[in-house]
């Protein structure tokens, strides 16, 4: 499942209706990330963090950002994207491994959990657990409870895309995705989705405190976030 996923994040894909969706996105999604930073010399690590289109604005919050991608078009358009920032460092997934022990202040694994199966979901906490610092947290967010359904997708996008000035290429975008290689795949392998005590025992395994936090990062407000710390 994890593989076939990320096959998909590594081509072409049209998820993002438009440009200013992409930009939208992005920006409230580094915004939120620029909120939670700790201090402004807090070492971040955004894992599965996609084009991070606005890593600057976490850049501006901290000592240092760390964007992690599976995909590897996805890192190499990062890499060149920020070239020029020397707050911005763009890891493959095997060398965020080999980063030092409790050397992380902020984790953030943000709209991927999804996309993993549940054994490779508590690998990956594994080795967060290993790299945060003892005062750093966790924020696992975008997890989708079981019973929502795809329909609420819909819905948050249709009403993220009116807020935002995007509404009719939503419309569009979403009639195009009823063909997608999205729509076989998800059809196909699924998502994963973790109720909230599902997900509150996985983190308690992996050696963190965990709460759901109020508000979920990004626009889907029925999906959830969940704060970990270090046990
Ligand atoms: C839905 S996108 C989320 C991107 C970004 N976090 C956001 O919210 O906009 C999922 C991202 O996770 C990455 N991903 C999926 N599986 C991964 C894995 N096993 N390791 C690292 N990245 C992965 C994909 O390449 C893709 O960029």
């Amino acid at each position: 499942m994890t593989g076939s996923w990320l096959a998909f994040w590594d081509r072409p894909h049209a998820i993002y209706v438009n440009a200013r969706h992409k930009d939208v996105h992005y920006r409230l999604i580094a915004e939120q990330i620029a909120a939670l930073a700790p201090s402004p010399r807090a070492r971040v690590l955004d894992y599965g963090c996609g084009e991070a289109l606005h890593a600057e604005i976490v850049a501006a919050a901290c000592g240092e950002i760390l964007l992690c991608d599976g995909a590897p078009s996805v890192r190499a358009g990062l890499a060149a994207r920020f070239a020029g920032d020397g707050k911005i460092r763009v890891l493959a997934p095997e060398a965020v491994a080999l980063l030092p022990q409790n050397s992380l202040d902020l984790i953030v694994l943000h709209s991927v959990a999804q996309y993993l199966s549940t054994a490779d979901l508590q690998a990956l906490l594994a080795t967060f657990r290993r790299l945060m610092a003892p005062a750093g947290f966790l924020v696992v967010s975008d997890i989708i409870p079981p019973q929502l359904s795809a329909a609420a997708d819909v819905t948050a996008l249709l009403r993220f895309a009116a807020q935002n000035g995007f509404l009719p290429a939503a419309v569009g975008g979403l009639a195009r995705t009823l063909f997608s290689d999205y729509r076989r795949l998800r059809a196909r392998y699924g998502l994963t989705h973790y109720g909230e005590a599902d997900m509150l025992r996985l983190l308690a395994a992996g050696g963190f405190t965990s709460e759901r936090a109020a508000k979920n990062i990004g626009h889907n407000q029925a999906r959830m976030a969940f704060v970990a710390r270090p046990r």
